[in-house]
């Protein structure tokens, strides 16, 4: 899709990890020092991203494989009709999650890779890709779901691994997400400012 303005910035993590606190304190703590920030989720609020929501929360299991299509539909919607218009807009873009969940989580049920990037090819790249890390055990327990935890200790655990991965492949930025709220609230808002003194000094 097409080149922007904005600052597009990524929150990663298994469930639990701290991504939605984080993304929503990221934006306030931006706007304090007079920066135009929005938030934004995946799976988003279109149609595509709505039936995801009820899906999992009705804990309806469909394929992973046509999980990932869907994924992948309700991203190119996120991306045309939220993301870009908000980057055209030169605002700072925080969305929680990706493409990189879907390699992940679909990943992590067995979904070939490969294909999941040849699906996802339309993403845009962020400016940076920021992923909390936390055990799975410590995540699952700050959330304390009930459904049956061994099953979602297992899966998360899968996940993170991938994300690991993806972190040794230089794709997402590695932060220690097992530390304080303010402690890591510090260490995300001081990589956001960095990288976006990088991308002003660029654009000079
Ligand atoms: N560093 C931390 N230390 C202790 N508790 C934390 C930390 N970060 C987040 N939490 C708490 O953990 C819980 C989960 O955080 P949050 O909802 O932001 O996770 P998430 O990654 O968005 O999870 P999900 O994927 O399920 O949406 C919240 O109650 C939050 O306040
Ligand atoms: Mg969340």
């Amino acid at each position: 899709m097409e080149p922007r303005d904005g600052v597009f910035i990524v929150i990663e993590g298994i469930d639990g990890s701290g991504k939605t606190l984080h993304s929503r304190n990221l934006c306030f703590q931006l706007r304090k020092k007079g920066f135009v920030c929005k938030n934004t989720a995946e799976p988003s609020k279109g149609l595509i991203g709505r039936l995801l929501r009820d899906e999992f929360l009705s804990r309806r299991k469909i394929s992973p494989e046509i999980e990932t299509l869907l994924f992948a539909a309700d991203r190119f919607h996120h991306i045309k009709y939220d993301i870009l218009p908000m980057l055209r807009k030169n605002s700072i873009v925080i969305s929680d999650r990706y493409h990189y969940a879907s390699i992940a989580y679909q990943g992590a049920q067995g979904v070939d890779i490969k294909w999941i990037r040849n699906v996802n090819n339309f993403v845009i790249k962020p400016d940076l890709a920021i992923y909390l890390d936390v055990p799975a055990e410590i995540a699952l327990d700050r959330i304390r779901r009930t459904k049956s935890l061994m099953e979602k200790l297992d899966l998360e655990k899968k996940v993170r691994k991938i994300y690991l991965d993806l972190v040794k492949e230089k794709e997402l930025t590695y932060l220690d997400a097992n530390k304080s709220i303010d402690n890591v609230n510090e260490e995300i808002f001081n990589l956001v400012i960095k990288t976006i003194t990088k991308k002003q000094k660029k654009e000079m």
